[in-house]
């Protein structure tokens, strides 16, 4: 509607527009050749032609000349063809500058022209018809108007056309939108015009960013899904194996003391596992970092920090650390305790997986303002096909289920590196054992 009125506008003000043109350009070339013709008449009144009271209007298409005295008194005895006014006779005097009029001679529409014969007390006057003019103007209205209709109607043609076809896929977009909302059903997608991509309209590149954005969200809710699906999978065993405990204990009396000891010891150290496992549950379930945590922290001295807490955990490894001189001052926006947790992770794989006894090196680089942590062990590594799937939660390697744990670590750490813009790699160590890169980018 918008457009088309627009357009239609335009249309009717160029028609008027030059509808104006042409009237006043009619009437122009009427005023010059009435001048014109006054010109012609000074001329001959020098030796001959009309004198006072001379009318000529008898023919149509020829100028009808008269000449009026400024004193009324000289006027001849027949009446003027023309109209005489006061002004006629100032112009006459040489009181009035020359000019022209309309008027109306014998049912005639006229133009005409008043100057003044130089050199002396009279007015000439010089009219034509000017009822051609009127009907050229009127013709050129019809036209225009014509025109101006038939542009109306264009516009309001294009209008429409353009709304239908390039308003169609903005239609598309809104109903697959209005569908997604309907039924939370992010499998929806907007069908894209074929073509080949990189030259399309901006309607276009609107719905293929809507697609690619439900394609996100598709991934996220499925990830969400599977997420809920693998934590209860999870949690089946641990609470089955609980309550094979808690029915033996509600039994008490027919246990003899060792047995009961020991399904009691059994039940917290299962109430602990599933705790724990709830509670990792909880945090990777949490995507961001709390804003109001972030706050500089040193991974120095939460490296050494963490050590020192797996020396007091697993006091049969060995933990050796080597930072650099230069890593002590290097600082960097983060939550203290997510990347403790970080490191405690993966310093608990690396006792977890060492022979007892066995070193586990710890070292922290730095270069050029980026950190770098690694830790190696010398257990029996990461086989090259279990390296793909470790960080992904709940996967444990073969070699792996007899030990303790739920397979939520790696997926843990890896989610709080992203989180603080850190990389986190496992890879096998030169000479057997695993070895994880945690990588901080340069400050700033
Ligand atoms: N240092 C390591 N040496 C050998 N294998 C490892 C090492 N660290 C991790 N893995 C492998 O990666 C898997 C996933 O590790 P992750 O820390 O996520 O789980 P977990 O240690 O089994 O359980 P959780 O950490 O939740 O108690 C492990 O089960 C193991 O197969
Ligand atoms: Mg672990």
């Amino acid at each position: 509607m918008a457009a088309s009125a627009a357009v239609a506008l335009v249309a009717v003000g160029v028609c008027a527009a030059a509808f104006v043109i042409i009237r006043h350009q009619m009437t122009r070339q009427l005023d010059l050749s009435l001048a014109q013709t006054a010109a012609q008449v000074t001329q001959q009144s020098r030796g001959w032609g009309p004198t006072v009271g001379d009318t000529s209007c008898r023919f149509q298409a020829v100028p009808c000349v008269q000449i009026v005295p400024s004193d009324p008194a000289e006027d001849p005895a027949k009446p003027y063809a023309l109209r005489v006014t006061d002004a006629t006779r100032q112009v006459a005097a040489g009181q009035h500058a020359p000019y022209y009029s309309k008027l109306t001679v014998v049912g005639q529409e006229m133009r005409m022209f008043t100057t003044r014969l130089p050199g002396k007390h009279e007015a000439l006057q010089v009219a034509l018809r000017s009822d051609t003019v009127q009907r050229g103007v009127r013709q050129a209205a019809w036209a225009l108007s014509a025109v101006g209709g038939a542009g109306v109607l264009l516009a309001a043609g294009l209008g429409y056309w353009v709304s239908r076809s390039g308003l169609a896929p903005v239609t598309r977009l809104t109903a697959t939108a209005e569908r997604i909302a309907a039924t939370r059903d992010a499998r929806h997608r907007i069908e894209l015009p074929p073509g080949p991509p990189g030259r399309e309209d901006e309607v276009t590149r609107l719905a293929t960013s809507f697609n690619t954005m439900l394609g996100e969200l598709e991934q996220s809710i499925a990830a969400q899904r599977r997420l809920v699906a693998d934590a209860s999978h999870e949690l089946r065993t641990p609470l089955t194996a609980l309550r094979t405990n808690a029915e033996l204990l509600a039994r008490a009396d027919r246990l003899t003391d060792a047995q009961r000891d020991r399904a009691s010891a059994a039940l917290g150290r299962q109430l602990r596992e599933v705790t724990q496992l709830v509670n990792d549950l909880i945090e990777l379930a949490r995507d961001e970092e709390p804003q109001p945590l972030v706050e500089q922290v040193r991974p120095a001295d939460l490296a050494a920090h963490a050590v020192r807490a797996a020396r007091g955990h697993w006091p049969q490894i060995a933990f050796q650390d080597h930072f650099a001189a230069e890593t002590e001052a290097v600082a960097l926006p983060g939550v203290p305790a997510r990347i403790s947790r970080l490191l405690t992770n993966l310093l608990d794989n690396a006792a977890k997986f060492s022979p007892p006894g066995g070193p586990v090196e710890v070292e922290l680089t730095a270069y050029s303002g980026a950190l770098e942590l690694t830790v190696r062990d010398h257990g029996p590594g990461i086989a090259a096909e279990d390296l793909p799937y470790v960080f992904d939660r709940f996967y444990r390697a073969e070699a792996a289920r007899a030990l303790p744990g739920s397979g939520l670590g790696l997926a843990m750490a890896r989610q709080i590196a992203r989180a603080h813009s850190a990389d986190l790699t496992a890879e096998q160590a030169p000479g057997g054992g695993a070895l994880f890169r945690l990588s901080f980018p340069a400050a700033g």
